[in-house]
């Protein structure tokens, strides 16, 4: 009886730390970013409260799906490219905007020099990014605004913009 009540206990330990192991994301101890804030409701103006205009087509583009407040994680290991604005980042992971309420983030990753965008669950950090063109979650709705601008985006990176 006693063996088995140890069988039993074992088998939920060993569930309970598998359970865990998702909870932890690739960002966890990256280092803050400048981007960060509510994400104002549409119709918000936010030029007039010190948003530039970049700001504002994001709000525009992103008011709609609600998303709530975002946090922006930076790659301890490309945080000098990042502070001094820097337009070459090497391969592997940039940085990534979480979206804790709406439970996505979105993610830049930089391969040969160029930026590669995505949108992944917080949960088990899968794509749910978008092909449909002109779609919020299409990567190249991301490249298009990260990429304009007149360059205000540095190394494809925006909330560097504000240091
Ligand atoms: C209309 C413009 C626009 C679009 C579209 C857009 N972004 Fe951004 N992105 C921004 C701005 C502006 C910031 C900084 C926000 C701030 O200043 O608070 C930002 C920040 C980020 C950050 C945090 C790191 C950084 O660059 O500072 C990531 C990661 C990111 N965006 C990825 C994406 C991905 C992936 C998509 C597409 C699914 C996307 N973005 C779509 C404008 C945009």
């Amino acid at each position: 009886m006693r063996k088995s009540l140890w069988a039993v206990a074992i088998c939920l330990a060993v569930f309970a730390f598998a359970g865990n192991s998702f909870a932890g994301n690739y960002w966890d101890n990256w280092t803050k970013g400048k981007a960060q804030g509510p994400m104002p409701d549409c119709g918000v103006n936010v030029l007039p409260l010190g948003g530039d205009q970049i700001l504002q087509d994001t709000v525009d583009i992103y008011c709609g799906v609600k998303p709530g407040s975002y946090k922006s994680w930076i790659n301890p290991k490309v945080m000098k490219i990042y502070k001094r604005k820097g337009k070459h980042y090497p391969d592997g992971k940039t940085g990534v905007l979480v979206f804790k309420t709406i439970g996505v983030v979105f993610t830049t990753d930089h391969k040969d020099g160029k930026p590669v965008y995505d949108v992944l669950t917080i949960a088990d950090e899968k794509s749910v990014a978008s092909s449909e063109p002109g779609h919020p979650l299409n990567p190249n709705t991301c490249k298009v605004c990260h990429e304009t601008h007149g360059g205000t985006c540095k190394g494809f990176v925006c909330g560097n913009r504000m240091l």
